[in-house]
Parts: C-alpha cells; structure tokens; sequence
C-alpha cells in the first residue's frame, strides 16, 4: 500500500470514528463577562461584580446600554442567565438575540417585556431570516423572571432552532427550506442583549408607561456561555468544519420529553402565535404548517 492510500485510509478511519460518537451538550460553562463580550453602547451604564463574572445593565432617564459579542458565530449553543429588572418595570425592554449583520439579515430574539409591580412579565420571541420577521410569539413564564438567575438559550444547527428556558423548550423554528422559508445557515451571527425604554409599545401595548421616578432600572447577567463555530476570522471555516455535538442526530429535533414540555408551554402560556393569527395571516405561513404537529 502506498503512502497515499494509507493517508486516505485512516483519514477514514478517523472521520468514522469522530463521525459516529454521539458527544452530549456540554454543559454550559460560566465564564467571566470579557471572555466572549464587550459593551456597545454606554459603557458606563454597566456595573461589574465578581471580577466580571457577574454584570448588572442599567437603564435611566438618560440611557440605556447594551453589549455583544466579540465574534460572531455559525451554528452552536449560546446560554446567558439573566434576572430582570425588579419591580416597577413597565416600559422597559430586556433582549438577548442573535443577529447578522448585513441588510438580509437572520435574527433570533428573546424580549422580555416588564410590567407594573406584581404583574407578569411577557416573553417575546421572535425570528428573522433573509431580512423577514413578523413571527412573534408570546408567553408568560411560570416563575417570577426578576427574583432568581434562569437561564435562556438559543440551539442552533443546520436543523432546527431551539429556544429554551431552563431546560424547557418554548419554541422550535424548524428548517423547512423544502416549503421555500429561509433558514439561517450561512451568516455568521453575533450574540446581543440591551435594556432600554420602549414605553411607546412594550407594556400593554403602549398603555403604561416608564415610571421615571423608579430609576435607575438594572438587570442583571452572568453566564455568558458561547459554544459555537467562531466565523468573525473566515466565515466559510465552521461550513467546513464538519460535524460539532450541535449538528448530531439527538439535537437535528427535540425528543418525546422535550415535545412534552413545549405542549406544556404552548397550552398553558402562550398568549400569542402569529402562526394561528387569521387576520394578520389568512394564509397560514408555510413553517406553521409543520409546527401544528406539536
Ligand atoms: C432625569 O432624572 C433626573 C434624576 O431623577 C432628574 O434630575 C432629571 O431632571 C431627569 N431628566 C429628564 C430629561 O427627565
Ligand atoms: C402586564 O399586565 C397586564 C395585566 O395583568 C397584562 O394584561 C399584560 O399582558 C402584562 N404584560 C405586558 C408586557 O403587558
């Protein structure tokens, strides 16, 4: 045999070998804020504790702030965890979402829209690919998002996105690039999250309003995991990579338990789906076709 055989030989060997192991999610790992972000906008409105590892957003009359990461990613597991602003937070808005950065851009969104004292916050998501959004969906959680750390997170690969909160899926935007809706899988995306004031439309549609005298507003962030195929060097390199634990076959779906729990959320919480709203789409769009089957 000679030494070009062999080469190919065991350079099938090892893909086999790297190809068949079934690599389970690593557990996200909490890493100090400046691994993976910096701040965008308003530096100042940014408190740090821990050495970093904890970070409180803050939001006045002033300003808000916001911050992102330093790459940008192709596919992978972001998690964040996050408690939101206390109390009287009517009018304020807390994100956390992917986004590319050109004109056609994919986006994947949690908002989390506060409310007056005692009153339930709402979880807005959302999804962008090839510039088109207009897919809000909306639930209450079934905690108090601003006493404890919970965390959210964002699976995606080349088959499904997967928003989570703790452990439970609230939704699934499938590929279905064979009913002719994009799917995010060639723009790198970077990870973002701000506070700011959205009295205009955030609470009740508009009705309430930032209580000014209640500021400074905080939220606070620690975590900051990113495990994903960095593409801020060459975007090309993560298509080329070839499989990571994200493009495995028990993550390209959710399985029975995780359907379960996403059933639990769609009959229990959830306040709106623009996938069953008839008059916005008399048609139903293409990607809720497949996303009924829950
Ligand atoms: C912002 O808040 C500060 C402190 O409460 C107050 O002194 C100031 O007048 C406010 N500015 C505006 C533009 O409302
Ligand atoms: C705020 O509370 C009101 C009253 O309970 C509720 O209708 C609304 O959905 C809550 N959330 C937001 C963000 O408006």
């Amino acid at each position: 045999m000679d030494s070009n055989k062999l080469w190919i030989l065991s350079l099938c060997l090892l893909v086999m070998v790297l190809g068949t192991k079934a690599t389970a999610p690593k557990k996200p790992v909490d890493v100090p804020f400046g691994k993976n972000y910096v701040p965008t906008w308003a530096f100042d409105h940014i408190k740090y504790f821990n050495g970093g590892s904890e970070i409180q957003l803050l939001l006045d009359n002033y300003t808000g702030t916001g911050f992102q990461s330093k790459g940008s990613y192709l596919f992978g597991h972001f998690s964040m965890q996050m408690k939101l602003v206390p109390g009287d937070s009517a009018g304020t808005v807390t994100a956390f979402y992917l986004s590319s950065q050109n004109s056609e851009h994919d986006e994947i969104d949690f908002e989390f829209l506060g409310n007056r004292s005692g009153q339930p916050y709402i979880l807005q998501t959302n999804v962008f690919t090839g510039g088109k959004g207009d897919r809000e969906q909306r639930i209450y959680l079934w905690f108090d998002p601003t006493k404890n750390y919970h965390s959210y997170s964002v699976l995606w690969n080349l088959y499904i996105i997967a928003f989570f909160v703790d452990d439970v899926p609230i939704r699934v935007f499938k590929n279905c690039k064979d009913l002719r809706v994009k799917f995010p899988f060639d723009q790198p995306m970077k990870i973002y999250s701000s506070l700011w004031n959205a009295d205009d439309w955030a609470t009740r549609g508009g009705l309430e309003k930032t209580n000014w005298a209640k500021a400074p507003f905080n939220a606070a962030y620690k975590g900051f995991h990113i495990d994903g195929c960095e593409a801020s060097v060459e975007a090309k390199f993560c298509a080329t990579q070839g499989k990571r634990w994200w493009d495995q076959k028990e993550f390209q779906d959710l399985d029975a338990v995780q359907y379960r729990r996403l059933k639990w959320v769609r009959d229990k919480y959830t306040i709106y789906n623009y996938c069953v709203d008839r008059k916005r789409y008399p048609v139903m769009p293409p990607e809720c076709v497949r996303d009924r089957d829950v």
